[in-house]
């Protein structure tokens, strides 16, 4: 196989199979529906809901999976700073229940991420979730208690992915402005 057409069926999607494309305002109202069937009324307690409050989501970093052109999931990502240093609070994801375990997830925050980082201004991609969903995709916990959020975490959920092994360990301050980073 030549490396185009390696390139090409690497392109096509597959039956069944999500795909990731930016989202649109014609995808608010599925994102809205989606989020609340995922995380239900507590979201808006949640702390993560806190940060993107404070500091607004990047909508060219908003992506939706889609299955045969069905919208089947969605990722938001915030611009952030910890400790003078730019990067990325990655969230929510989520995938419709009728679409779940299909990759939709994984591939909404691999993609997500390496979109961000790509832009080279952002140094890390943090989050807040479980260590057995997102540790097999490259994030590492952070030290506990360093990296400070408007509100109660678990220190445990607090997962980092970075290009530099040691800033999962380093990381500290409070989420702030991403203009107040480098
Ligand atoms: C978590 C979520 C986004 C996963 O979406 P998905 O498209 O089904 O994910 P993928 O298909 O990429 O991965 C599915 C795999 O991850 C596993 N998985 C799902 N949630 C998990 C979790 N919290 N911890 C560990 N593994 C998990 C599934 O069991 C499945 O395993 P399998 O491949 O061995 O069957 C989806 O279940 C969801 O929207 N949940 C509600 C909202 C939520 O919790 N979001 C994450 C916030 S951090």
């Amino acid at each position: 196989m030549t490396t185009l057409v390696a390139a090409e069926a690497a392109a096509t999607p597959v039956a069944g199979q999500p795909v990731v494309r930016p989202a649109t305002a014609a995808d608010d109202a599925f994102v809205e529906d989606l989020q609340a069937i995922a995380f239900g009324p507590g979201r808006f307690a949640r702390t993560a809901f806190r940060v993107r409050e404070r500091f607004p989501i990047d909508p060219s970093l908003s992506l939706i999976s889609e299955v045969e052109g069905t919208p089947s999931g969605s990722v938001w990502m915030t611009p952030i700073s910890v400790g003078g240093m730019k990067g990325y609070l990655l969230g929510p994801l989520a995938t419709h229940p009728n679409f779940r375990k299909r990759g939709a997830g994984k591939l909404l925050a691999r993609e997500v991420s390496k979109r961000a980082l790509a832009r080279g201004e952002g140094h890390f991609v943090l989050l807040v979730g479980d260590q057995d969903y997102y540790c097999p995709l490259g994030w590492v916990p952070t030290t506990p208690g360093n990296i400070q959020f408007p509100g109660p975490v678990d220190t445990s959920r607090v997962l980092l992915l970075a290009d530099d092994p040691n800033l999962a360990k380093t990381l500290k301050g409070s989420i702030a402005a991403f203009d107040e980073g480098e």
